[in-house]
């Protein structure tokens, strides 16, 4: 199959497109490079061992956009091209509310217009909200978010169910992913952070690489085990096969289906600094600090639909997830700047 991957040059669509070609697919990546850099997709064909179509493009232009699919005879398109960071959108909604919902409706037009059958977006564990108890499973209704980030996650799953509804023959495949972490094997792909890290392996990679002095824990007064929350990690390798599954599910079906994407186990912020000591043999300084706004003392997934219906299973272990990303974090000490600077 050929699947144009929107915002595949990123941590997602990067390992995404590697592991596509490993199955044997065709890829076509569309960025605008607002959160990434070709580099990634020179390292991306050097995985695959052939060489990788990529558009510079921003996934709003339409005649960008129709251009593209009037050039390649796509199958399925899997979405990743939004903006991800929290706090940011809590400052620049309109930014976020206008890049991530605008992105969506633009492809969903020009597949129709040129007649591509199937979509695979990435959702979030966001969507479930405050209200629901976890494990999370896909037959909870949507909570309410507490960011603007979460709400285009929501949004965008509302839109584009209505749009499977009113075209029967459009697949549409949602993925809710709880978090990735971790990087390809081979350390030449990874998550490449611009500026401070907002989300906690980042942050403990660059302070075991020297790049920042320590961590702050944010709150160990949680009801938990250790005091600090626990989270759902997935390695970004098995969320990529993931991928795979779907793309390949959504050619065979019509609808649309909601898939949570997790390991089904959570760790706390403490176990993963002290997983990655032991991976990495790098002391992680960190100190405790007050709760941060919006955070969830505790939540995973309930990932037994992926299993039974796309018979996918996270493999990867906290470990696996630990060693991987300190050889990306090792190799490559400044991101994909080190190499190309
Ligand atoms: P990322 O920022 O690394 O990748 C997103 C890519 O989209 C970037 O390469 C960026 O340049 C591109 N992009 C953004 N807007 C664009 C536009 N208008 N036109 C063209 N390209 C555009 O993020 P990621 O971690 O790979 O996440 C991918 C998707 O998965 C995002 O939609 C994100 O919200 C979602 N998601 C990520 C996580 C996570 O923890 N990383 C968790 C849940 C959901
Ligand atoms: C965050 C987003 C979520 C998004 C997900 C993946 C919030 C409230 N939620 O989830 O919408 O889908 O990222 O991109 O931001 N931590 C520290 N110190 C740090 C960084 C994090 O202690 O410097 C802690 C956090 O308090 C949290 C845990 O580590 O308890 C995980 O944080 P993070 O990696 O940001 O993920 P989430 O908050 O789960």
């Amino acid at each position: 199959m050929l699947v144009l991957l929107a915002g595949g040059a990123g941590y997602i669509g990067s390992h995404t497109a590697v592991e596509l070609m490993a199955a044997g697919h065709d890829v076509i990546i569309v960025d605008n490079y607002s959160n990434s850099c070709p580099e990634a997709v020179e390292r991306i064909a050097e995985l695959a061992g052939r060489p990788v179509q990529a558009y510079e493009a921003d996934v709003k232009d339409k005649a960008a956009m129709l251009a593209i699919f009037q050039q390649n005879k796509v199958d399925c398109v899997i979405h990743f091209a939004g903006l991800k960071a929290v706090g940011e959108s809590v400052r620049k909604p309109l930014e976020y509310y206008r890049n991530n919902i605008d992105t969506t409706l633009t492809l969903l037009e020009a597949m129709r217009e040129c007649g591509v059958p199937s979509i695979v977006f990435s959702s979030s564990a966001t969507v479930y909200g405050e209200e629901n108890p976890y494990p999370y499973i896909e037959t909870m209704p949507h909570g309410s978010c507490s960011n603007p980030y979460g709400w285009t996650k929501s949004m965008m799953e509302q839109i584009l169910e209505d749009a499977a509804k009113a075209d029967p023959g459009l697949s549409v495949v949602l993925l809710r992913y709880f978090n990735p972490i971790g990087a390809h094997a081979s350390g030449r792909i990874g998550e490449d952070p611009q500026g401070v890290p907002n989300n906690l392996m980042p942050y403990v990679a660059q302070v075991a690489v020297g790049r920042r002095d320590h961590l702050t824990i944010f709150g160990n007064d949680y009801p938990t085990p250790d005091g600090t929350c626990r989270r759902d990690h997935i390695h970004v390798v098995d969320l990529a096969d993931g991928h795979v599954k779907a793309v390949e599910y959504a050619a065979s079906h019509k609808g649309a289906e909601v898939f949570n994407l997790g390991t089904g186990t959570p760790y706390s912020v403490l176990e993963i600094v002290h997983a990655f000591e032991r991976n990495s043999e790098k002391s992680v300084k960190f100190e405790f600090g007050p709760r941060r706004e919006g955070d969830l003392a505790e939540f995973w997934a309930n990932a037994d639909k992926a299993a039974a219906v796309l018979g996918w299973k996270a493999e990867r272990t906290l470990d696996d997830m630990c060693r991987d990303t300190w050889k990306w974090q090792s190799m490559n000490p400044q991101g994909y700047r080190s190499e190309s600077e």
